[in-house]
């Protein structure tokens, strides 16, 4: 038995290094090695053995059979290797399509205003998405029995702050970096805040909870209705033209005084009325108004000497206008048909 494993041996490393490609290299694998090829038919036959010659010849089989084994996958790389190596390149083939991203919608608009604002001498600010209740609603002049906070419920952490208190929650605006900013840089100021915001919403086409918005903030000595209202009118212009008009209406927020409406003229049918702007010819954009004197003061300023100008956009309210989407639902979705559309 030792004879013939030995003789086998040979015989397959001298079949080997005759072999030129890998098609016969293949048939000597199934000559030798395969379940039904020589060795095979060999380490079969062991039983057939005694005992004491079974064990001696079975290691020796064992051996013999790794050993072939490592020669002939030696040899298949090097076959394939070279196989690679010989395959011609044609370059009129059209190549493989790469497959790019692109930006979401809502990072289009905000990267626009970010290079408006930075134009204007304003830096951007990012903030926490986890905010307390305190930047939130107290120190932006909406105490804890305040009704304005009904009109923007969130999502409460169920965490302990280190007073014992649940004060953790999903920031529902991004006014808070007001405070934030003052007490961090002091005044003057300049600054703008784009970021994700989260309100309890029943969802559907026009509400989610989830949406962007973003932020500016103004102080300095003596800013005043005068500045904010040429300003609006700045950034309107550059946002949907030259010819834009804006209007302004009294709204309450409880962080300014006065508060406003900035209202553009439709940029969709230039304020001759469309279905977009509910034939008014104009479209509610920015909340606005100049700073309320206690929020400066929890910002650590002094309302006696510093005055501002604070605003907010809603980005993802925005985007919905530019692109013409009547969905909201469809910016936090990931679906692919939809995104691809940018
Ligand atoms: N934070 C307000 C909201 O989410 C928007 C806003 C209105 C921001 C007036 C302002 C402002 O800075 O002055 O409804």
């Amino acid at each position: 038995m030792k004879n013939k494993l030995s003789q086998l041996r040979d015989e397959f490393l001298r079949q080997l290094t005759e072999v030129k490609d890998e098609i016969t290299l293949r048939e000597l694998e199934l000559k030798y090695l395969s379940r039904k090829g020589e060795l095979g038919v060999l380490l079969r036959s062991l039983k057939d053995l005694s005992v004491d010659s079974r064990q001696a010849a079975g290691t020796m089989a064992n051996e013999i059979k790794q050993e072939l084994q490592d020669k002939f996958q030696e040899a298949l790389k090097l076959f394939s290797a070279r196989q690679t190596k010989n395959i011609p390149i044609d370059v009129t083939l059209p190549g493989a399509k790469m497959a790019f991203g692109h930006l979401h919608p809502i990072t289009l608009i905000q990267n626009e205003l970010e290079d408006l604002f930075t134009s204007l001498g304003f830096m951007i600010l990012d903030g926490p998405e986890l905010e307390s209740d305190y930047y939130n609603f107290t120190a932006l002049n909406v105490p804890a029995s305040h009704p304005a906070r009904d009109m923007q419920d969130t999502f409460y952490i169920d965490k302990k702050n280190k007073d014992g208190e649940y004060d953790l929650l999903l920031r529902t605006q991004t006014s808070p970096m007001q405070i934030r900013a003052m007490q961090k840089y002091g005044a003057p100021l300049k600054l703008i805040v784009p970021g994700r915001c989260f309100r309890n919403e029943a969802t559907d086409a026009r509400h989610e909870h989830t949406f962007y918005q973003m932020e500016g903030l103004v102080v300095a000595k003596d800013i005043n209705f005068a500045n904010l209202k040429s300003f609006l009118e700045i950034v309107g212009q550059k946002l949907f033209g030259p010819a834009t008009k804006l209007r302004m209406r009294p709204k309450f927020f409880p962080f300014v005084e006065p508060g406003n409406n900035g209202e553009y003229t439709c940029f969709l049918c230039q304020g001759k009325g469309c279905r977009v702007c509910k034939n008014t010819g104009w479209l509610e954009i920015v909340g606005a108004g100049l700073v309320h004197p206690s929020v400066l003061e929890a910002g650590g300023l002094d309302p006696e000497v510093y005055s501002g100008l604070a605003f907010g956009f809603g980005l993802t309210r925005l985007a919905m206008l530019k692109y013409g989407i009547n969905d909201v639902r469809f910016f936090q979705s990931g679906d692919l048909k939809f995104l691809e559309q940018f």
